[in-house]
């Protein structure tokens, strides 16, 4: 279903107890009810904060999952794993695990498979590089993203989909794409749901955009047509900061 969605990926930042005082901090705040407020912590405190959010609004999301339901695989946690302790959503395909893990569109084919299998639901994060966009080929990078770790995986449930686009460019680095730049690919991005998958995907998929959104930009970002949200980095380790970017929706 289309929904209003705001999810703060903690990347690796804050220890156990820093972790505590910001979810303390959310819960203490008045959460909309019409906007889906989801946090991404360090994967150690997910089974802890997933408890202390649970009956509340707030959903605790994981930021990787692996592809395979078990195994010799050191340092990784599966699908059933999340599952186990109540966390049914994860990020998927981050830059940052595309940059320094070696995830690839194929990689991620595998994780994107297992999670629908798995009836897990994903925040897909896809975007191109500057060098992409100088050239001119961010539409042509974004649909081969799309193409290979979603279009191309036979069965894949789209109500398990959440997309969100992320120009690497606008990652951490202050600098933000305009919100006509993040309309005119969020459009495009809807056109290929429509035609790659259907008129009812195009319509029913929430695509969040990624990348600097701070609280003087996004409510500039969320008012645009096919901007349904965002995925917030940085500003998402304050509570402040980010109350104030999901009022702005
Ligand atoms: P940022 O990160 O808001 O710090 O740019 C966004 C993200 O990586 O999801």
């Amino acid at each position: 279903m289309r929904q209003k969605i705001v999810a703060g990926n903690w990347k690796m930042n804050k220890d156990a107890a820093a972790s505590q005082t910001l979810v303390d901090a959310l819960l203490q705040r008045k959460l909309p009810t019409d906007v889906r407020v989801m946090i991404a912590p360090p994967m150690i405190f997910l089974d802890r904060l997933a408890q202390q959010a649970q009956g509340t609004v707030l959903g605790v999301v994981s930021q990787n999952m692996h592809a395979a339901e078990s195994g010799a695989y050191t340092g990784e946690v599966s699908a059933s794993m999340l599952k186990s302790i109540g966390v049914n959503t994860t990020l998927l395909g981050h830059s940052e695990r595309r940059a320094y893990f070696n995830e690839t569109n194929s990689s991620l084919a595998e994780k994107t498979a297992a999670a629908s299998l798995a009836g897990i639901e994903m925040i897909f994060c896809f975007g191109e590089e500057l060098a992409d966009r100088k050239s001119g080929q961010h539409f042509d990078v974004v649909q081969a993203q799309l193409e290979k770790a979603l279009f191309d995986v036979d069965a894949l449930d789209w109500d398990k989909v959440i997309l969100a686009y992320e120009p690497v460019w606008a990652i951490g680095t202050g600098e933000t794409a305009s919100p006509k730049q993040a309309q005119e690919m969020h459009a495009f991005i809807r056109s290929l749901l429509a035609e790659k998958g259907s008129e009812q995907i195009a319509a029913q998929t929430s695509i969040l955009y990624g990348g600097s959104v701070k609280p003087n930009n996004a409510e500039a970002l969320f008012s645009q047509a096919d901007v349904d949200g965002g995925l917030i980095g940085g500003a998402a380790l304050d509570a402040d900061d980010f109350m104030e970017i999901v009022n702005a929706i």
